[in-house]
């Protein structure tokens, strides 16, 4: 698929953008503060309903204005549609596909898949659990729409159940009377029956991306792996060797892990055990990539990441749109080259760079000039 037409109105620093964008590759050039990522942040958020920059909407809408508007015209074969987002930060944002609004935002996942390349990729390998948490689950409803559902029941009954065990605690504390735990019982259900659903997802996902991950490291840095990729369970025990990995073993696991941290919980007030909890352990030979890879070997992980990524959802279905946000200046002119290379076949490429120069040679196509909020084909 491709996006053959971007339209914005008041998101990030443009009051109004109409961009039209054929196939192939296309490159936003432009000095810094211009506006480049803004407009690749913008479809990256039709496809994710979220921002690899920041985690909530309100610094999407332009200043000044009260709600941004994302539109974007899809060609997938011969098919043609439209979705528009309507952000409204501090309440429920809105969306059509097609210029019907009987739709909600998740309708609209799974028309524009994207895999979106950034400098930010590095925290993947260097950052918190939380950053390795988004990737999963981003890529996990990238490959099935239907989880963004099970994502926000996992949110919320987390959150109810946070919300009880503080009310314990505090009880508790203040010698109050204690709670009727049988409440507290079916939160746990919930959240073992909702939890392993995602947990069960996340487990696939990363037996099948390993191979491709391995692949296209191997492609970047020749000789330099293998990787591993080890799920971190706050269950205290593996969970993803073979038997325990169905919805209904992992189900079983977390119910009997929340039994056993109960006590801890009710002192503490929080949910401790949960993939809200969890880590995927990214391993370079025998050694685990945070703290111990270098800077070049971090990156070229990240990118693995990315590019193992793209594989797996062409592989299942549409083909996604690239996205390479200013990458290519953080790497040396081997990694730019070959990260070109395996990009440039692409349906569509957006490649957004401060110079021509730091566009790799072979990738070739249509280029836009990005500069004071006027975005011109050149
Ligand atoms: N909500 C907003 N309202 C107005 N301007 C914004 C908003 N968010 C970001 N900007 C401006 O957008 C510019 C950054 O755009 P960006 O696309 O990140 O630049 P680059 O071309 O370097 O990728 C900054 O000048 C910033 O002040
Ligand atoms: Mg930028």
């Amino acid at each position: 698929m491709h996006v053959s037409h971007l339209s914005l109105a008041d998101f990030r620093s443009y009051a109004r953008a109409e961009v039209p964008l054929d196939p192939g590759v296309t490159a936003f050039v432009g000095p810094n503060g211009q506006g480049k990522t803004n407009l690749v942040e913008a479809i990256g958020y039709l496809a994710t309903l979220g921002s690899h920059r920041v985690s909530s909407d309100a610094p999407l809408v332009r200043m000044g204005a009260d709600r941004a508007i994302i539109r974007a015209a899809v060609t997938q074969g011969e098919r043609q549609q439209l979705v528009e987002l309507e952000l409204n930060p501090g309440r429920a944002n809105r969306a059509r596909i097609n210029r019907s609004s009987q739709v909600r935002p998740r309708d609209v996942l799974g028309i524009i898949r994207t895999v979106l390349f950034a400098p930010e990729d590095l925290a993947l390998v260097k950052g918190d659990p939380g950053e390795r948490r988004r990737f999963l689950d981003e890529l996990v409803t990238a490959r099935s729409p239907r989880m963004a559902a099970v994502r926000s029941d996992y949110e919320r009954v987390l959150k109810q159940r946070n919300t009880l065990l503080k009310s314990a605690a505090m009880a508790r504390r203040h010698g109050g009377r204690s709670m009727d735990l049988s409440t507290l019982d079916v939160w746990d259900q919930h959240l073992a029956r909702v939890g392993a659903e995602l947990l069960a997802q996340r487990l696939d996902l990363i037996a099948t991306l390993l191979p491709l991950a391995d692949k296209a490291y191997e492609q970047l840095a020749p000789g330099g792996g293998p990787l591993g990729l080890a799920y971190k369970s706050s269950v205290g025990e593996p969970v993803d060797s073979g038997a325990a990995r169905t919805r209904e073993a992992l189900y079983e696991v977390l119910l009997a892990a929340l039994a056993e941290v109960r006590k801890q919980e009710i002192e503490r007030g929080v949910t401790l055990v949960g993939p809200h909890r969890d880590d995927l352990v990214l391993r370079l030979g025998e050694l685990p990539a945070k703290g111990y890879a270098s800077h070049g070997e971090s990156w070229s992980y990240a990118l693995a990441l990315r590019l193992a990524s793209y594989e797996l959802l062409r592989s299942e279905g549409s083909e996604p749109v690239l996205i390479l946000d200013d990458v290519f200046a953080e790497l040396d002119t081997r990694r730019r080259e070959r990260l070109a290379e395996l990009v440039a076949p692409g349906e569509q490429v957006l490649v957004t760079a401060a110079v021509d120069d730091d566009v790799p040679g072979v990738l070739v196509g249509t280029r836009f000039g990005v500069s004071g909020g006027e975005v011109t084909r050149l």
